[in-house]
């Protein structure tokens, strides 16, 4: 199946309506409702997150000023103070959902947990507590390192709970990853487990944490609470390391939720940008707070019947705003998965589906590809008639995708959101609302209300409809990153200073080409730097450039993604080799596992070419549009004249 085309999506003109039933019991039943909520946000932002702050959330004390705008730093809800913990858990005990199913979680080896709202109330104070007794204290920075079991979550909300900033790695990153990001973060407690169940395997956490800890790697590093989950042996430090289970019975489960200010951060996600040095995502309390409750209720028509499943990770901004703070706070049931579709497997979403009677089924392209190669006989023969709601995020769906999920899954019946954000934006910024926007099968649609999105070009000018251009952000939302963490600077060159301020107002810059249609829908074709989407996960041809380099044998690494059928794009490494180094598929096998090791198996690369030189221009730099040709097998495409040698191509495309 092919990725989308400029030209498959400009002719892409279906329009998918709600149904009149849908719409009728939707919040937002309308395009007109959405469009007066559109209308009302834009002419006075300030108010109309104000009336939904107060209507919305729980707060210890209310806010002095809405908005304070200092471009490009933005202040939401000055001196308020709020505990999003307590938005999530403890506003809920005093009404009926004290004993309504908070997390379902479904093991992959097939065993499973239902967790309360008072329940996992209970345990988040015991954890907070625990915390506390290691010698957290309000500022600190946690690191949490875990598979998708129920305490990922906990760890967080505890963090939370106390005012301690959280830094969740996602799972699936080696300990060299784990380690940058926890020297970053000076991360003084580390939360892990001894391991997860993942495509029939037992991922080794502890042990990574452990290789990431050695020889005192990371000072900061006081204290590891450790998740039994696997009970595979492994080494617990002493002085270091303790077992949650241990300490759990012993923890009181009565923990206030800390009064914290709007401003403070609630944690700091690391994701990737252009340089070898992923940046640390700041976000912070009541504005995270609000957009990730309002954008899940509106986006995902919550009823309090629903449940919800999100399939994203906990290690990436899905997992946080949508698996656990939106829904939590909205006090709907979230339901969280370990496993992953799998050859042995491959109904297994389905089967929990029909399990638990998923109403709302969020998940991303990449894995509605790798559903349809798995073939129709695994939705078809489970009843998934409970679905109402069908969702995507991560990347560009392809509209042959689209039509699948709306066919083979949705019955036809149900609306997709398909909702494009990042990680810096907190919670989702383009997207239907599903009872009032009719969708086209490869478009995230309109803006929520109080997201003014644009297309422009690099001075700033918005382009004509169908144009493309850079899609931008014109005023600050509630959920917008603060900073890069403990790097301002950073922050304002990556997406303040590419296009520079238009008529006095400054645009956030997404890092994203896109296009506007005539029916003011957007198109998102994807990245417009060095960063690369492979199955959805963000990554940076720098921080792939950077491991190879790392290895002895490699001189020189150019890093591009080519397209790929199910993954969306695949890393292509072109490499050039020390001197007595000779090339051979040893070294082509020993070097991608090199990458597995420094970053993670999503970074390994699909390909790696050997080559005597890379085509550069004059000044040195790596021309990287003519790779990306290569890799695709495409013909070179634009102005070769910079280039330092033209024999470089020659060999390339003979090779
Ligand atoms: O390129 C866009 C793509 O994913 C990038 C953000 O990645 P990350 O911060 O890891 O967050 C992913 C989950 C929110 C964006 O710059 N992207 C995300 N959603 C979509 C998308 N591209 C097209 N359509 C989407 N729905």
């Amino acid at each position: 199946m092919s990725q989308p085309t400029i030209e498959s999506i400009l002719q892409e003109k279906r329009l998918f309506a709600p149904t009149p039933e849908f719409s009728q019991q939707a919040t937002i039943g309308s395009l007109e409702a959405y469009q007066q909520l559109y209308e009302q946000a834009a002419t006075d932002p300030a108010a109309f997150w104000a009336e939904l702050a107060d209507k919305e959330l729980d707060w210890f004390q209310k806010w002095d000023q809405v908005l304070d705008w200092q471009p490009p730093f933005a202040k939401w809800f000055i001196n308020g103070k709020i505990n999003i913990s307590y938005n999530c858990l403890d506003r809920h005990l005093t009404t009926w959902r004290k004993n309504k199913a908070a997390l379902i979680w479904e093991g992959e080896p097939g065993d499973s947990r239902t967790l309360t709202y008072a329940q996992l109330h209970r345990e988040v104070c015991q954890m907070a507590n625990v915390l506390k007794d290691l010698g957290v204290v309000k500022g600190d920075r946690v690191g949490i390192y875990m598979p998708m079991i129920p305490e990922a979550a906990i760890a967080m909300l505890a963090c939370a709970r106390i005012g301690a900033p959280h830094s969740v790695v996602f799972g699936g990153f080696s300990a060299e990853a784990l380690k940058a990001r926890l020297l970053d973060a000076e991360a003084k407690v580390v939360i892990t487990a001894d391991g997860g169940f993942r495509k029939d395997k037992i991922v080794p956490l502890k042990p990574a944490v452990d290789e990431a800890l050695k020889d005192n790697a990371v000072p900061s590093v006081q204290k590891v609470l450790v998740v039994q989950r696997t009970e595979q042996e492994i080494e617990m430090v002493s002085d270091r390391d303790v077992w949650w289970h241990e300490l759990q019975p012993n923890a009181s489960a009565n923990c206030p939720a800390e009064p914290m200010d709007s401003e403070d951060m609630l944690f700091i996600l690391y994701t990737s940008g252009t340089t070898g040095q992923p940046k640390g995502v700041v976000h912070t309390t009541g504005g995270y707070n609000l957009y990730t409750h309002v954008t899940c209720k509106w986006t995902f028509d919550l009823k309090e019947t629903d449940v919800y499943w999100c399939t994203a990770d906990v290690g990436w901004i899905t997992g946080h705003s949508y698996i656990v703070y939106g829904p939590l706070s909205n006090g709907a049931t979230s339901l969280m998965y370990e496993g992953a579709p799998r050859a042995s497997n491959p109904g297994c979403f389905w089967d929990v589906v029909e399990k638990y009677g998923v109403t709302i089924f969020y998940t991303a392209p990449t894995a509605i590809r790798a559903f349809i190669k798995m073939g129709d006989q695994h939705p078809n023969s489970r009843d998934l008639s409970s679905l109402r709601i069908l969702g995507t995020v991560g990347e560009p769906i392809n509209p042959e995708a689209w039509i699948w999920y709306h066919k083979t899954i949705g019955n036809e019946t149900c609306p997709i959101v398909d909702t494009w954000w990042q990680t810096e934006t907190g919670g989702f910024m383009l997207t239907p609302l599903p009872g009032a926007t009719p969708t086209k099968p490869g478009s995230a649609t309109l803006p929520f209300p109080g997201i003014l999105a644009d297309i422009v070009d690099l001075e700033g000018n918005p382009v004509a409809a169908n144009e493309g251009g850079y899609l931008v952000v014109k005023h600050p939302w509630p959920s917008m990153m603060r900073t890069v963490y403990k790097n301002d600077e950073r922050f304002r060159n990556t997406y303040w200073e590419h296009i520079p301020p238009k008529d006095g107002e400054y645009l956030y810059f997404a890092g994203d080409g896109a296009r506007k249609d005539e029916d003011g829908y957007f198109w998102v074709m994807g990245r417009v730097d060095d960063v690369m989407n492979i199955s959805g996960h963000r990554l940076g041809t720098m921080e792939v450039e950077s491991a190879l380099v790392s290895h002895p044998a490699v001189a020189e690494a150019a890093v591009v993604s080519r397209p790929h059928e199910v993954k969306g794009e695949d890393v292509y490494a072109f490499v050039t080799l020390e001197g007595t180094h000779a090339s051979s598929d040893e070294l082509k096998a020993e070097l991608k596992q090199h990458v597995v090791s420094e970053i993670g198996a999503i970074a390994r690369p699909g390909e790696i070419r050997f080559t005597d030189a890379l085509p550069k221009t004059r000044s040195g730099k790596i021309i990287r549009r003519f790779l990306r040709n290569l890799a695709a097998g495409e013909e070179l495409v634009g102005d070769i004249s910079t280039m330092e040698d033209l024999t470089v191509l020659d060999k390339l495309r003979e090779g």
